[in-house]
C-alpha cells in the first residue's frame, strides 16, 4: 500500500499520493493541490520542491554520494573516458566498444565550426568574458543548422544535433580564448582524443610543434567527468525549463551556460582563485578572512564552500583535492595558493559557524588550482565547467523532451497594488 499525505485545511482533509524513487527518496505529489484546495505552495529557491523525476543522476547530500546512471562517480573518474561518460549520461548505458567508436567518430567529424562563425569572434573586444562569447556562439549554432529547430524531428536528427554540439563546444571555447589573446585560431586535429584536441586548440601555435602532455589531458579527462552532471542544479533546471517550451537544444544549452556563469554557481571556480589570490596578497592571514566570511555585515563569502544539497563533503571535492596534489607534483608545480586553500579548509571545518551550517568545500574549491596548473587562464575556468557539464545538460534536455513533460510555468502569490483606476496624467 503506497503512502498517502494528508493535509488539514479549513476543516477539510485532503489526501495526496506519495511517490518513491529507486533510491528510496520520497515526494508528495501535489499536482492536484490547487484544483482541490485553491491553494498553491511557495518555496523560494525550490529548496524543498522537486521539478521532475529523472533516471540520470542520483546524489545523496547527507551521505556524499553521487552516481551517474547508477555508477559511482569514484569509479567513473578513475576508469572511464569523458566521452564514455557522456554516452552513459545521454543514452543511459555504458557503450560497447563499437558504440563508443561510432559515437567518437561522429563527434570527431563535426569538430569544425562554420567558417562564417569565425567573423563573430572578431567583433568581440579582447576583454570579452568567454562565458558571454560561448553563450552567444552556442545559440548561434541554431542559425547555421535550421534542422535543429525542431527537437523532435527524428531520432537521427536529434542525435546529429547532439553530436554537433559535443564536437563544437571545445572548438568554440578554445577559439574564444585565442580571440581574447588575439592569437591565431588553431583548428581541431582529428587524430587527437577529445581532451587532447581541446588542449591543442587552446595552446598550440602555427609556428611551433605542440605536444599534448598526457598528464594534463588525463587530469582534464577526470575534471570533465566530475563536472558532467549534477541532477537539478540551477543551470540544468534552466536547460529543462527552456527546453520545455520546445525551444531547440542549442538555445536551451545557451541558457544553461548563462545560468552557470553566476558566481554562486559555476562562476565560483573563478571566484575561488581570485579569493585565494586576494588572501595571498593580503599576507595569507586565513583567520582574518574566515572571520569576514562569518560576518553578516560583510558581503565576503568563502567561495567554493557550501552547497544546497551536500550537507556533508562533496564527493567531487574529495576526488579533486587528491588529484590536485598528484597533478601538481607530476607537473612540478608548487602553487602557494594550494597551501592557503588547505589552511582555509582546515580552519573553516573546525569553526562552529561552518560546522553548524554544514558548509564544506564543494566541487569549485580545488578545481581552479588544477586548471591554473594546466595553464588554463582564470577567466576560462567556468568555460571548463560548461564543457564538463554539457553531456549532463544534453541528457537532461533529451529526457525532458522525450518524457512529454508540460511547459514549465510556476505560479506566484501576488503582493502588489490592487483595484486602482487610471488617472489622467494632468491629474497625477
Ligand atoms: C555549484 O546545485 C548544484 O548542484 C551546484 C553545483 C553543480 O555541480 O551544478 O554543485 C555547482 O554551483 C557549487 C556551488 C558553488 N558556489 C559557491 O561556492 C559560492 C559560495 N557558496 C554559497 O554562496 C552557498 O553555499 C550556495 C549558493 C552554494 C548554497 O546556498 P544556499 O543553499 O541557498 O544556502 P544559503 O545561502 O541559504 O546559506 C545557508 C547559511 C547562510 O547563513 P545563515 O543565514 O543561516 O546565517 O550558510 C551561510 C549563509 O550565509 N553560507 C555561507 C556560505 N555558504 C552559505 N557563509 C559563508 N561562506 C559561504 N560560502
Amino acid at each position: 500500500m503506497s503512502e498517502i499525505a494528508k493535509l488539514e485545511l479549513n476543516g477539510q482533509t485532503y489526501e495526496f499520493p506519495v511517490i518513491e524513487g529507486t533510491e528510496n527518496e520520497k515526494a508528495i505529489d501535489i499536482s492536484a493541490l490547487r484544483a482541490q484546495t485553491g491553494y498553491i505552495t511557495i518555496d523560494q529557491g525550490f529548496k524543498n520542491t522537486g521539478s521532475c523525476t529523472s533516471a540520470i543522476t542520483f546524489l545523496d547530500g547527507e551521505e556524499g554520494i553521487l552516481h551517474y546512471r547508477g555508477y559511482p562517480i569514484e569509479q567513473l573518474a578513475e576508469k572511464a573516458s569523458f566521452l564514455e561518460v557522456a554516452y552513459l549520461l545521454i543514452y543511459g548505458k555504458l557503450p560497447t566498444q563499437a558504440e563508443l567508436d561510432s559515437f567518437i567518430n561522429s563527434i570527431t567529424k563535426h569538430t569544425l565550426v562554420h567558417e562564417d562563425m569565425k567573423q563573430f569572434f572578431e567583433a568581440y573586444p579582447a576583454k570579452a568574458h568567454p562565458m558571454g562569447v560561448l553563450a552567444s556562439m552556442v545559440c548561434s549554432l541554431s542559425t547555421f543548422y535550421p534542422e535543429s529547430l525542431d527537437p523532435n524531428r527524428s531520432p537521427e536528427a536529434k542525435d546529429l544535433t547532439i553530436h554537433r554540439l559535443l564536437a563544437k563546444l571545445p572548438t568554440l571555447a578554445a577559439w574564444s580564448y585565442k580571440n581574447a589573446m588575439r592569437h591565431p585560431f588553431m583548428y581541431p586535429k582529428n587524430d587527437l582524443d577529445y581532451c587532447s584536441n581541446f588542449l591543442h586548440m587552446m595552446f598550440a601555435m602555427p609556428t611551433e610543434d605542440y605536444k599534448v602532455d598526457p598528464v594534463i589531458s588525463s587530469a582534464l579527462n577526470k575534471l570533465l567527468i566530475l563536472h558532467a552532471d549534477h541532477e537539478q542544479n540551477c543551470s540544468t533546471s534552466t536547460v529543462r525549463v527552456v527546453g520545455s517550451s520546445q525551444s531547440n537544444l542549442y538555445s536551451s544549452i545557451s541558457a544553461g551556460i548563462s545560468a552557470l556563469w553566476g558566481p554562486l554557481h559555476g562562476g565560483a571556480n573563478q571566484e575561488v582563485i581570485e579569493m585565494l589570490e586576494k588572501i595571498a596578497k593580503d599576507g595569507g592571514d586565513v583567520d582574518k578572512w574566515v572571520l569576514k566570511a562569518k560576518d553578516k555585515n560583510d558581503s565576503f563569502r568563502l567561495m567554493g564552500f557550501g552547497h544546497r544539497v551536500y550537507k556533508n563533503f562533496d564527493p567531487r571535492a574529495k576526488i579533486i583535492k587528491v588529484a590536485c596534489d598528484e597533478i601538481l607534483e607530476k607537473l612540478g608545480v608548487n602553487d602557494p595558493l594550494l597551501a592557503i586553500a588547505k589552511k582555509l579548509e582546515t580552519v573553516a571545518l573546525e569553526d562552529e559557524y561552518f560546522k553548524s551550517r554544514n558548509l564544506y568545500p564543494n566541487v569549485d574549491f580545488y578545481s581552479g588550482i588544477i586548471y591554473k596548473a594546466l595553464n588554463i587562464p582564470t577567466e576560462m575556468f567556468t568555460v571548463m565547467f560548461a564543457i564538463g557539464r554539457l553531456p549532463g545538460w544534453i541528457a537532461q534536455w533529451k529526457e525532458m523532451t522525450e518524457g512529454n513533460e508540460p511547459i514549465g510555468r510556476p505560479r506566484q502569490i501576488y503582493t502588489g497594488a490592487t483595484n486602482l483606476n487610471y488617472v489622467e496624467i494632468s491629474k497625477r
